[in-house]
């Protein structure tokens, strides 16, 4: 029996990378931190820094899915006497996010889908480490603009799928490790199997990039590490 591609989805559940997110982090924010940092090798931080080495200046920060706040916490180091507002989707994440964040007076947590994101103010600067691939990207890039401040910056980072060959084999070999790896964690099983897939699959850079450049921003990316993350950089007119 040959089904049509359109019966094919009614029969067969398709998961978008939107319907991941609560398979993913609803029972995961209390080792994230840990997972992140080993899962990666300790490049997360690297990746954090540069992260944090291209927001140069600005009064008020927006980072979007903050998460435990991990990349929140060092922007509010940098800048002290700034305000900075971290969303996330997932409430045990902001728990934890909160937890680890009681020292920091200039830090706001707040619950809420970026996507449909509406704070009634504007930042000089807006950052994202790990949202791009789950969200839509002309939904997203809108909404950043929009809550963007004239000269204000956008700073997308996400893991990409190496281009070339020892690269892909190095990063198959990491992922089928922590596929292992998740037989022992459950709560981390369903996202070591499945985000390989996901960023395979993704377009997130292609596309983001394009969005933004139709909007009029000034755009530059930079990869690392084999080109396992891409760090994507919008800015907005004056
Ligand atoms: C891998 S964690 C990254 C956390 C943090 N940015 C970091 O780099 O450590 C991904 C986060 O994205 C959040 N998230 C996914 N989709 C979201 C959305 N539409 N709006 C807000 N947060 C979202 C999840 O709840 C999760 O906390």
């Amino acid at each position: 029996m040959v089904l049509r591609l359109e019966e094919a989805h009614k029969v067969l559940p398709v998961e978008s990378p939107k319907d991941l997110v609560p398979k993913f982090f609803d029972e995961t924010a209390e080792s994230y931190d840990k997972v992140v940092s080993r899962s990666t090798f300790g490049k997360d931080k690297y990746w954090k820094k540069e992260i944090i080495r291209r927001i140069t200046d600005g009064d008020s920060f927006l980072d979007l899915a903050c998460g435990t706040g991990i990349l929140t916490r060092e922007i509010a180091r940098k800048f002290p006497n700034s305000k900075i507002v971290g969303i996330d989707i997932t409430e045990g994440y902001l728990d934890v996010a909160k937890k680890n964040s009681k020292s920091y007076h200039n830090i706001i947590f707040l619950q809420q889908d970026a996507e449909k994101l509406n704070l009634k103010e504007k930042f000089d600067c807006i950052t994202s480490s790990y949202l791009a691939k789950y969200c839509d990207p002309e939904i997203l890039v809108k909404v950043c603009i929009d809550h963007l401040n004239p000269g204000g910056k956008i700073i997308f980072h996400d893991f990409t799928y190496p281009k070339n060959h020892p690269g892909r084999i190095a990063w198959d070999m990491i992922f089928i490790m922590l596929k292992l790896v998740g037989y022992f964690i459950p709560s981390w099983k369903k996202a070591f199997s499945d985000l390989p897939k996901l960023i395979r699959s993704s377009k997130w850079l292609h596309n983001y990039e394009k969005i933004m450049k139709n909007h009029s921003l000034k755009v530059e990316q930079q990869s690392f590490s084999w080109n396992s993350s891409v760090i994507l950089v919008g800015v907005k007119a004056e």
